[in-house]
């Protein structure tokens, strides 16, 4: 993967005025900057704003494009862990003794809010999503802000439900945990709806900002964000 440090956001050559609303709204959310397309070749619309490559936005893709390569945004092996974990779930396994490592060590549980401190491209993010159940939510932390990007609306695109439930932060981990054990709630920004509606429902209710709490096996930590 090339290491990118600029990116800007646009859009297909002949977008319609969704993926342009869209363009300019995942902009917005990553602090990046939304150049129009406007028919122009992406060197130019680089190039427009010192960037080194662009992060193009259309209805059902994120595609990167840097040096005139184009990398449209997969979670790679987590789509085949996906599918793999649910068809166990319903009890459609090909193959029942094909486990997924990462969750099996993890061992979240529905209604589980999963802290992912490593982004990345989101696979273990989208794993840890379907394994926390429609209760349950993931924030995944990205210190690359062009990564953070590219996989947060590569989740926003990506038809499994579990996707929705998985919010991507561009945040270095070792800060945002100093942040969350020593902030009060009362100091914080307002929490995402999904994490709003997270924190209603969990054991720490009222309690935080960072809890744990005794469980087989070993201590489960909860933070609010
Ligand atoms: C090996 S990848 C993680 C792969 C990911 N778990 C997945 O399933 O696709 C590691 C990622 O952690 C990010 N990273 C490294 N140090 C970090 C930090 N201090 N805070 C947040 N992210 C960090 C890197 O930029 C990189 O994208």
């Amino acid at each position: 993967m090339p290491r990118l440090v600029r990116l800007a956001v646009t859009t297909p050559l002949r977008p319609d005025p969704l993926e342009v609303e869209a363009a300019r709204g995942a902009a917005e959310r990553h602090g990046l900057p939304y150049v129009a397309r406007d028919g122009r070749g992406l060197s130019r619309v680089v190039a427009e704003v010192g960037a080194e490559a662009a992060l193009v936005l259309s209805a059902g893709r994120a595609v990167l494009s840097s040096g005139g390569a184009e990398h449209a945004w997969s979670p790679g092996m987590g789509a085949l862990r996906l599918r793999r974990y649910l068809d166990a779930r319903a009890g459609r396994a090909a193959d029942p003794t094909a486990r997924d490592p990462f969750l099996d060590a993890a061992g979240i549980e529905p209604g589980d809010a999963v802290l992912d401190c490593t982004a990345g491209l989101g696979a273990d993010a989208l794993v840890a999503a379907a394994a926390a159940g429609p209760r349950g939510l993931v924030l995944a932390l990205e210190s690359s802000r062009a990564l953070a990007a590219w996989t947060g609306e590569g989740l926003r695109r990506f038809p499994a439900e579990a996707a929705r439930r998985v919010e991507v932060r561009c945040a270095d981990h070792l800060e945002h945990l100093t942040w969350s054990s020593s902030t009060p709630c009362s100091a914080r920004p307002a929490p995402s709806p999904a994490a709003s509606r997270w924190c209603a429902a969990s054991p720490t209710r009222g309690r935080c900002p960072q809890r744990r709490w005794p469980r087989p096996g070993g201590w489960r930590a909860a933070s609010w964000w």
